[in-house]
């Protein structure tokens, strides 16, 4: 491991971290993390937003956990960090290494439905290690990852899917995985856009909706 993620490890290595004071740990990390990488830095930045205004779909005790968790969703894609080469796995490994919660490591494992994906690089017995919940909180990271662009900015869910398809390819495990993928990532936006129409909060998700059916 290189030697300035050997400093973070040990730097990490803390307590567990129960209170909001993983938010600002995570966006830590992920900023030196993915500081080599600045369009995924500037992605992430972009999810953490966006899951900071969904944490109002979640219980209130969980909202910590969404917002760090969206920061530190696509650490794997940092070069140093690159194992199997399937980010969702890598981040979460290294995440759990380091010292980060199970509950945070299995968010960023199983963020936008890795588990379609993971079984087209014949690693789904090892993402398996790592729990998915179909919960509040996994279908705002994800809502939050497929409404923001590569750039951090704001897109449709038919925007970021179709970009998806374009930037890996038909032959891609993302490509071969979206038949059964496409309907979790819409059902968890429409599932989402009614916890917030619950509370009378209409945004453009309820657009993003729409399209989604
Ligand atoms: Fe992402």
């Amino acid at each position: 491991m290189p030697n300035h993620l050997q400093t973070v490890k040990r730097s990490k290595r803390t307590k567990r971290r129960q209170t909001p004071q993983i938010v600002a740990a995570a966006a830590d990390q992920t900023r030196y993390i993915l500081g080599v990488v600045p369009d995924r830095l500037a992605h992430s930045e972009g999810v953490a937003r966006r899951a900071q205004f969904l944490t109002q779909t979640v219980a209130q005790k969980d909202a910590p956990l969404l917002v760090a968790a969206a920061w530190l969703h696509d650490v794997g894609y940092a070069p140093e960090l690159r194992d199997t080469g399937f980010h969702p796995l890598d981040g979460a490994r290294y995440l759990r290494s380091i010292g980060w919660s199970q509950a945070i490591c299995d968010l960023v494992a199983h963020h936008s439905g890795a588990r379609f994906v993971a079984r087209f690089h014949d690693l789904d017995k090892q993402l398996a290690r790592y729990r998915f919940s179909l919960d509040a909180v996994s279908d705002a990271l994800t809502v939050a990852d497929q409404t923001t662009g590569l750039f951090g900015e704001r897109v449709t869910v038919e925007q970021r899917m179709s970009d998806m398809l374009r930037r890996h390819g038909r032959d891609s495990a993302n490509a071969l995985a979206h038949p059964d993928r496409e309907p979790y990532l819409r059902e968890a936006t429409v599932r989402v856009t009614a916890r917030l129409e619950s509370f009378g909060v209409h945004t453009e998700l309820t657009e993003l909706a729409a399209a989604a059916h």
